[in-house]
């Protein structure tokens, strides 16, 4: 069998990509929010269901760029969790601001509602809540605590691109939410992200921040960075975008198969999915419980690599044990982040994945079972 990695990028017919991208040999138009940029904002603005939305590089300069945009205070501290890819904390703290690390809850991973009030100071500006593997944050709730104390909620929603929460598009939610289309997304333009925002004000600043800050020929009012979606990238998110559904589909029969497989398995727990939201099938965390299930996650890990299927750790080790914050955070003060970050284990997950190869995965974690 070959070999089976976490995630397999999705992509056009080459004949596909090459017919999108012919109009640009004919422009010269390869960059600064060209005609391929504006038609694929455009479609995203209606596929994600969302006000207003701009389009970035990547996902991680998105979210940067979006929390400048707010002009917190400088110091101000961000509520966020330690259990999300670098990239959340690292746009925090490249803004000057300090990220302050919430627990996660044990049931779906996201930010623990119940331990957010007393993280909050009279610094704290923002919650940057994360809808991680495309679980929905309990959105409600943290709506209630930023009015309550007057906070900005900007919602790292990297894993939740086209989801939908009680029939409306997820980007709705808190004051803005950024969305990554990396390679490895359920959506791709090779490298890319966006930003959904409720307040159309923030469209102008966005859009000069993603371009040094200019604001025409001769004025520059923001110190901006260089984060434009070029033409290339856009061209294969309008292909993609066209095989959009039919993709999430069959990542829906991989998600189903891992289910009827493993979900009576004593030791494994399942991300359950809820009834109001409509999923986009991400990725497959399992949590590995060693003393019910005989081993532990690391040794699932090993045993899948040596029949060359590469899961993925994923998010281990936690942010504030990482060697850049481990100094100033002590995860032990998130304990239930840090014990999910020690026993989950995300499988390979994307739309051409075999079901047969998704028997293959569940046969050699079953054959570890105690
Ligand atoms: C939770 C999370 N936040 C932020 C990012 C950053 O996105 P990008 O890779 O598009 O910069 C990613 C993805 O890579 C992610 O998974």
């Amino acid at each position: 069998m070959d070999k089976i990695l976490v995630t397999r990028s999705s992509m056009p017919s080459l004949d596909e990509y090459i017919e999108e991208i012919k109009d640009i040999w004919e422009s010269h138009h390869l960059t600064n929010m060209g005609p391929k940029h504006n038609q694929l904002l455009a479609k995203l603005k209606e596929y994600l269901d969302v006000p207003n939305i701009e389009l970035f590089t990547n996902g991680h300069m998105a979210l940067e760029l979006c929390i400048q945009a707010f002009d917190f205070m400088k110091g101000g501290e961000m509520i966020t969790t330690p259990f999300t890819f670098s990239s959340t904390t690292h746009a925090i703290v490249r803004n000057g601001l300090k990220p302050v690390f919430c627990d996660i809850n044990q049931e779906d991973y996201t930010i623990d509602v119940n331990k957010i009030e007393k993280l909050i100071t009279n610094n704290t500006v923002a919650i940057i809540p994360v809808h991680v593997y495309g679980n929905i944050c309990n959105i409600e709730e943290i709506d209630r605590i930023a009015k309550k104390y007057n906070l900005k909620v900007i919602y790292d929603a990297a894993h939740a691109f086209g989801e939908r929460y009680k029939g409306q598009g997820v980007g709705n939610f808190g004051d803005a939410s950024m969305f990554s289309f990396h390679a490895t997304k359920v959506f791709n333009t090779i490298e890319g992200g966006a930003i959904a925002f409720n307040d159309g004000k923030f469209q102008k600043t966005l859009y000069n921040l993603k371009n040094f800050g200019i604001k025409n020929e001769e004025e520059v009012v923001y110190i901006g960075s260089n984060a434009k979606m070029n033409e290339f990238c856009a061209a294969m998110g309008i292909c993609n975008l066209r095989h959009l559904s039919e993709e999430i589909g069959k990542r829906r029969l991989v998600y189903n198969k891992y289910v009827e497989r493993l979900e009576k398995v004593k030791g494994i727990k399942l991300n359950r999915l809820r009834g109001d939201v409509e999923y986009n099938f991400a990725y497959f965390p399992i949590v590995v419980n060693s003393s019910e299930f005989g081993v532990d996650r690391n040794k699932v890990f090993d045993e899948l690599k040596k029949c060359d299927i590469h899961s993925r750790k994923y998010f281990y080790p936690l942010i504030s044990d990482y060697e850049c914050y481990k100094v100033e955070y002590n995860s032990n003060e998130t304990p239930i982040a840090k014990k999910i970050s020690n026993e989950v284990l995300t499988l390979p997950m994307y739309a051409d994945l075999q079901l047969d190869s998704v028997d293959k995965i569940c046969d050699i974690i079953l054959s570890l079972e105690k």
